[in-house]
């Protein structure tokens, strides 16, 4: 994407009411201590940015948010906020909810490693990973969205029985965290290597549906090849 089309989007996401696009001062320390503090809609997520008290669903390194607009367009009854750093794709999903009109599918643009500083313990029902960067083996291990520092941030403001769900195309990713869950004595629920060539047609209807909502990277790797593994577990 070229450099104009990316400030044009930046620039029009201004002035979406369905993406909140945080400062690092809005949760830095003013003294820079590393301490971050709360965000001022921590807690507030469904009173004041989605108005109503429905269920809250994140779906984190939501790219494009297909998750979040798929979801949001079955569920009505529940609300849905994508988390991204990156803006540029954040605006896709965001656009398309507001031409829809879908009030209950929102967008933070935010470093997922500051998420306990946007919600209070409980506040979220249901986390969804979809296609997470797979960070190489080693030192950068740590910055895989289910390793136990992410899994540690989550389980302070997921509700008690919430249910995370991860959907990848790798292998390096999917063994990594049934190992994690394993270790760490995740509650499995249900877990394949190769979605939809085994789970997906024992699901019912409506999780099929879900199951079948491909995001912009599933469609990358689904054509070189890769089978979709799927891992759903609780942390609590
Ligand atoms: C491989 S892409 C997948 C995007 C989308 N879910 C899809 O399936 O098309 C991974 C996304 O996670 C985001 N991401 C990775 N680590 C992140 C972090 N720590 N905080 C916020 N976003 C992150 C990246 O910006 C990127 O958009």
């Amino acid at each position: 994407m070229s450099g104009k089309k990316k400030l044009f989007r930046f620039k029009e996401m201004e002035t979406f009411s369905n993406v909140l696009e945080p400062v690092l001062s809005d949760i830095m320390d003013e003294e820079d201590t590393g301490v971050f503090k709360d965000h001022p809609m921590k807690g507030k997520w469904k009173s004041e940015f989605f108005k109503n008290e429905n269920p809250l669903v994140l779906e984190l390194g939501c790219g494009k948010g297909e998750y979040s607009v798929g979801m949001g367009r079955k569920f009505p009854n529940k609300n849905f906020l994508g988390i991204d750093i990156k803006g540029a794709r954040i605006w896709r999903g965001a656009k398309t909810a507001i031409e829809e009109g879908l009030n209950n599918i929102g967008f933070l643009r935010s470093r997922i490693d500051f998420i306990t500083s946007f919600f209070v313990e409980g506040e979220v029902d249901e986390i969804w990973i979809t296609f997470p960067d797979p960070q190489k083996e080693g030192r950068r291990e740590r910055k895989r969205l289910t390793s136990p520092m992410f899994i540690d941030r989550y389980r302070q403001i997921l509700k008690k029985g919430g249910i995370v769900h991860l959907k990848t195309d790798s292998d390096d990713l999917y063994e990594y965290t049934m190992e994690q869950v394993e270790e760490r004595g995740y509650g499995l629920i249900q877990e394949t290597n190769d979605l939809y060539g085994t789970l997906v047609d024992q699901l019912d209807a409506d999780t099929q549906e879900i199951m079948n909502i491909k995001t912009h990277y599933e469609g990358i790797f689904s054509a070189k090849g890769f089978k979709i593994k799927y891992i759903k577990f609780t942390i609590h």
